[in-house]
């Protein structure tokens, strides 16, 4: 059976060295399996990860430049946080994409991603939803934009997240039901097989992120059958987060 891949996705969180080094071994203390789990601290964090040596959690960065290496102040390149042992990174997260980063970039950085052996968790989602349909068409031309170029072999280095911005964070007023999800999850399946083919579509991994919790987890996973869950704020509750993992199982 697959494992059932949770990410965690920190943000901008903790603030301090300490905090990491208490989740850490606390976490080490936890026993589970059948679940992979993939923790995205910020930059400056990623070596403490690397120095425990700890094969039960895999890690990621939360994202990457579109550039190799060069003059782009304040960037973090491929090769950096993969020197840093990262074997994931998170694109296209609606909060770079609002801060202006647009599908081209996210395009270049898969490819960058590709060439550094990372895998991308690419998350996709709409603003709102409407009756028309035309999220839709706009969730279809994300996954086009950004799987340019990507070759059929190596659509299993891509995680699908599909993270809808209304159901992202303590603002948001639900959840996506699971309905929603399933609904997603085929769509993203056809427009893979598509520009792929039936088996590639088949074989791709889509998780669901926005207000994940204890409560609702074991629903997606279990239900919806997503293959895994991107957690924001409650993966920075050690206990919660445990629960959600406990609950994915
Ligand atoms: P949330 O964030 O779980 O706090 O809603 C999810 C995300 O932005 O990845």
């Amino acid at each position: 059976m697959a494992l059932k891949i949770i990410i965690a996705n920190w943000k901008m969180n903790p603030l301090t060295i300490k905090e990491v080094e208490v989740f850490l071994k606390n976490f080490k203390l936890f026993n589970f399996r059948n679940v992979e789990v993939i923790i995205c601290p910020p930059f400056p964090f990623l070596y403490l990860f690397g120095k425990t040596k700890s094969k039960k959690i895999k890690l990621g960065a939360q994202n990457i430049s579109s550039e190799i290496s060069g003059a782009y102040t304040g960037e973090v390149s491929a090769s950096m946080v993969s020197n840093l042992k990262a074997s994931h990174v998170i694109l296209g997260h609606s909060e770079c994409r609002a801060r202006g980063e647009t599908d081209q970039d996210i395009n270049k950085k898969i490819l960058i991603a590709l060439k550094y052996n990372l895998t991308s968790i690419l998350c996709l989602g709409e603003k709102e939803r409407d009756e028309r349909g035309d999220f839709l068409s706009f969730v279809e031309s994300q996954l086009k934009n950004c799987l340019l170029g990507v070759p059929k072999n190596k659509i299993n280095q891509i995680i699908f997240a599909y993270e809808p911005i209304w159901a992202i964070g303590k603002d948001s007023k639900r959840e996506a039901t699971v309905e929603e999800f399933i609904e997603m999850k085929i769509f993203i399946k056809k427009i893979i097989s598509n520009l792929y083919d039936v088996k590639t579509a088949e074989q791709i991994k889509i998780i669901y992120g926005g207000s994940v919790s204890p409560e609702n987890a074991q629903i997606f996973v279990k239900e919806g059958k997503a293959d895994g869950l991107l957690v924001g704020r409650d993966s920075l509750n050690i206990e919660r987060f445990k629960q959600i993992i406990t609950n994915s199982i």
